[in-house]
């Protein structure tokens, strides 16, 4: 990391700034920081961060041009017009950094979310070495990267008729588990997903997910890209616990779950995007009613479309249910799913919660809603076979039955044997000469090569 009497040790962090995104990307800085790496949060002003949090971060706030922000601008346009709006801003913080650092230490790489791929052309302007991170699953990313050759062929977009069948190449993803099923604006997602997958002048990719749990895709993906793949997941064991949650976590839940019994509880959370409508919310609500099963619900600011929440919970659910369910608006979840109470995680199946599920050995109902978490939940239920899909449309006494079977009985034992299984092995990946162990140290070795 030495050259010319500069230590040539900080990295340049680019989240991309949604909850699913951020989280990830800290935990890398994290994991870089205990490897002796200085690193610096380039932040954008939305949804931006607190700094006290994260004190062996130093944090540059990026300009964003979002004061204006409309908050009914779909996700594509979000993430274009943050790229947009971020390219000169960065590249003038970065110039800045580079300026202030010259005596002591150099930038030894800008490291960017895959959605945040302008800053790539940024840290290009200024001759800086560029990497990838990728959030979603190898999986997803594969699926990115075939869709032209899928579109070339005419699968997509996948007629009905077509939906349940198995995506060539793909197995076991069948064409309604594909990241582009069912968008309202297909043209423009599958331009972004383009423009994302592509790594330009990137020298790596870094991937949070672990190699005993995609081994086949991680294999096909390396044949795709010319620079070398760093599947060194899950970086929320690998990091010192620490968050960076934009929302408040309600930790009264955690002396809820204190009283409860071991493996009695379902933790209910559908992520930080995706929403549900007043029918789900009621179907949801008389389904955890009825299993007499004790839930932990997290029912976010703006999860139910509509009304708030409270106002939507029908007549009677709190008197039927009593001291048996806890409800709250976000929760400290990894400590959540940690808790020995927790039986099992009832998710919209995100790559972040999955993972986590993973690490605590509970076992999931997968309630996917968009974008990779079809994919992630096809994983969970026929691949790893370590969770039930709730696939129809979601109905009180088809959530009850689900519970149950997720909850008790000899299919719940399978499964939970089979996630305590998963939960070995991606322990072992972690630990001294373990698969995600040896990546994170190659990785290390390959940016103190790069030419900075
Ligand atoms: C988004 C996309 O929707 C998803 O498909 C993609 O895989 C990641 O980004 P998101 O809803 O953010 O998903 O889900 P997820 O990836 O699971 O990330 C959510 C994060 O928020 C997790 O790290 C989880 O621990 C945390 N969380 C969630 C809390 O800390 N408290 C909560 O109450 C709920």
């Amino acid at each position: 990391m030495e050259k010319q009497g500069q230590r040539c040790n900080r990295l340049v962090l680019v989240p991309c700034p949604f909850q699913g995104h951020i989280n990830p990307m800290l935990q890398l800085g994290a994991i870089l920081h205990s490897k002796g790496f200085s690193i610096t949060i380039a932040h954008t002003q939305f949804n931006s961060l607190d700094p006290s949090n994260h004190p062996n971060f130093t944090f540059q706030s990026i300009q964003d041009g979002l004061s204006d922000y409309d908050a009914s601008m779909d996700s594509i346009a979000l993430i274009e017009t943050l790229n947009i709006n971020l390219v000169f801003p960065l590249q003038e913080s970065l110039a800045r950094m580079m300026k202030q650092d010259e005596k002591k230490e150099r930038i030894a790489c800008v490291i960017y979310d895959a959605a945040m791929y302008k800053a790539e052309a940024a840290a290009n302007y200024l001759k800086l070495p560029t990497i990838v991170l990728v959030t979603c699953s190898i999986a997803s990313r594969l699926t990115h990267v075939t869709y032209p050759q899928l579109q070339a062929e005419g699968y997509i977009p996948p007629k009905d008729s077509m939906l349940q069948d198995l995506v060539p190449g793909l197995h076991p993803f069948r064409f309604k588990d594909l990241t582009i099923f069912n968008l309202p604006n297909l043209e423009a997602s599958l331009q972004l997903i383009a423009t994302t997958s592509k790594i330009r002048t990137s020298s790596a990719i870094i991937c949070n997910t672990v190699d005993c749990l995609e081994q086949p895709f991680l294999a096909q993906l390396k044949k795709q890209y010319q620079v070398p793949i760093f599947p060194m997941g899950p970086f929320h064991k690998i990091a010192l616990p620490s968050s960076s949650s934009l929302l408040k976590e309600d930790t009264s839940c955690i002396t809820w779950l204190d009283k409860q019994a071991p493996n009695s509880v379902i933790y209910v959370s559908i992520g930080s995007a995706a929403s549900i409508d007043e029918r789900e919310l009621i179907e949801t609500a008389w389904g955890l009613a009825n299993s007499k099963q004790p839930f932990l619900w997290v029912i976010r600011p703006g999860s139910v479309r509509g009304l708030g929440w409270q106002e939507l919970l029908p007549e009677g659910f709190k008197k039927a249910v009593e001291e048996r369910g806890c409800i709250v608006e976000w929760a400290p979840q990894k400590e959540v799913l940690a808790h020995v109470a927790v039986g099992g995680f009832w998710s919209h199946c995100g790559w972040n919660s999955t993972l986590e599920s993973i690490c605590e050995g509970s076992p999931m109902i997968c309630q996917p809603c968009f974008g990779d978490q079809r994919m992630n939940a096809r994983y969970v239920s026929h691949v790893w076979r370590v969770g039930l899909e709730l696939d129809k449309e979601l109905e009180r006494r088809e959530i009850e039955r689900t519970i149950r079977r997720l909850m008790a009985g000899k299919e719940c034992e399978e499964m939970r044997q089979r996630t305590m299984d998963m939960k070995v092995k991606v322990e072992l990946s972690i630990g001294e000469g373990g698969s995600s162990y040896n990546s994170l140290n190659d990785l290390v070795e390959h940016i103190c090569h790069s030419d900075c």
